[in-house]
């Protein structure tokens, strides 16, 4: 016997094959094979406490439902060519296993809140391995950083050399997006955590139904507000999807700099063997591959919250078919980003970083500022003193002389207020150490961050 669809009471004819094979979501949907069942099993005892199904048959569903959970966890579950999705193969299963009293199951409940339902659980149960993979990668930003707070290195703004800071500083400027996107997640699971079962295909259950009962019962916080927004919110997956974004741009960012740095023109660090790759043509090539994937994947995560977006954009009011298409984005954008965070972590353990080649790329013209400061402590206005050093710069740039290799006299010529002791101004630990207040990247407040991200980082 061939099943027939749910839905097959109205139609005379058999859907097309290739129109059957465009409609089912079941190549995708079997993901949320456990969250199904859950909410089956949910399902029953609902109506079972409304007086739909008696004991027995709730008894028999349970133990059926509970076979098929086994089934998929055993992956000894057989998915039919004729299983249009997730919900319509697990119900077929339980004819399969109880007879005809599975058509019992379905009273009261429609696809359209029952699909809502699954994926919301869906994305309740997988935030935790997302959580901690990015809880992982703030450990390793933090453990890089412990080993290096007052290694010193260039600083840049607009990619230009800009002021010398510690690389301690720089691992850990990567450390408070990703705890910031560990909030945006925690919060987005309040949202999620709202139970759609209970609204039935948009109008409502007739049956006296207990929704708080039920949303207890499958870990929601509260049932739905309105039917109507109930089965066609999808806030919650673009929610998600923004989040996955903003953590893809996070780790693009971090990834374009160890791009950078990785090169011979910077020199700055050296990757581990087991988290670069070679060239098929060039012996000679060691290629920052991870990174370069995770700056690319930030741009496909990107792609798949305006995927779901524009889907959602032209939508009335309701269930439409259009959203069937919100799942495939979502696996895929958890599963780029579980891949990916723990080979970033792996990659900045192991990575070897170049102390020496960082500190000769800082050069006299980066204390620029610091010789503002000099002027300011003897008196002469910021902005005036801005002017001053500004012109030392050019004298340096016309003579070719670096800022500290310029006479006394040739510092006299532009302002007698220079002394002997502006030379101290180019000492570029000296000019990291006075950048202690909190926050800063003076080693002390290096350390000060490293405590703090230490404690967050135990809860
Ligand atoms: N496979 C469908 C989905 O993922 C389930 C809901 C089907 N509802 C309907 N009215 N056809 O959205």
């Amino acid at each position: 016997m061939t099943n027939q669809p749910l839905w097959h009471g109205r139609f005379a004819n058999k859907t097309n094959e290739q129109a059957f094979a465009l409609n089912a979501s079941i190549s995708f949907d079997i993901r949320m094979a456990d969250q199904d069942v859950r909410g089956s099993i949910a399902w029953a005892e609902a109506i079972y406490k409304a007086g739909i199904l008696d004991s027995a048959e709730h008894a028999q569903i349970q133990t059926g439902l509970l076979q098929i959970k086994e089934e998929f966890l055993s992956q000894t579950f057989t998915v039919k060519s004729d299983d249009e999705d997730i919900h319509s193969a697990v119900e077929r299963r339980l004819g399969e296993i109880i007879g005809a009293l599975s058509g019992k199951l379905h009273t009261g409940r429609s696809r359209n809140d029952q699909v809502a339902t699954d994926f919301r659980l869906w994305i309740l149960d997988h935030i935790p391995a997302l959580d901690s993979a990015l809880a992982d990668l703030q450990s390793a930003l933090v453990e890089r950083a412990e080993k290096d707070y007052d290694t010193i290195m260039p600083g840049y703004t607009h990619l230009q050399r800009a002021q010398p800071i510690t690389l301690g500083q720089w691992f850990l400027s990567h450390y408070p997006p990703l705890k910031r996107d560990q909030a945006r997640l925690q919060e987005l699971s309040r949202r999620v955590g709202i139970l759609p079962l209970g609204s039935g295909a948009l109008a409502g259950c007739p049956y006296p139904i207990d929704r708080i009962a039920l949303s207890e019962s499958l870990g929601f916080d509260v049932p739905s507000f309105n039917s109507l927004d109930a089965v066609s919110n999808r806030d919650f997956a673009a929610e998600f999807l923004f989040v996955a974004a903003l953590i893809g741009t996070h780790l693009s960012k971090l990834a374009e700099q160890v791009v950078l740095f990785t090169s011979a023109e910077f020199g700055f660090f050296e990757l581990d063997d087991a988290y670069s790759t070679g060239s098929s043509l060039m012996p000679q090539k060691k290629n920052a591959d991870p990174f370069e994937l995770t700056r690319g994947k930030a741009g496909t995560l990107l792609g798949y919250l305006m995927g779901l977006m524009a889907t959602l954009k032209g939508l009335p009011s309701t269930y439409d078919k259009d959203l069937q298409e919100d799942k495939i984005p979502i696996f895929a954008a958890f599963d780029t980003l579980v891949a990916m965070l723990p080979v970033i972590a792996g990659a900045l353990r192991t990575l070897t970083v170049k102390p020496a080649r960082m500190e000769a790329s800082i050069d006299a013209s980066m204390m620029a500022t610091d010789l503002a400061d000099y002027l300011v402590e003897r008196g002469v206005p910021f902005r005036e003193a801005h002017a001053i050093s500004g012109e030392v710069v050019r004298a340096g740039i016309t003579k070719e002389k670096s800022l500290d290799a310029l006479t006394l006299a040739e510092y006299k010529e532009i302002n007698a207020v220079f002394d002997e002791k502006v030379y101290e101004v180019y000492d570029a630990r000296a000019s990291i150490a006075k950048r202690a207040a909190i926050g800063g990247t003076a080693p002390d407040a290096v350390k000060a961050q490293i405590e703090r991200a230490k404690e967050e980082l135990k809860n």
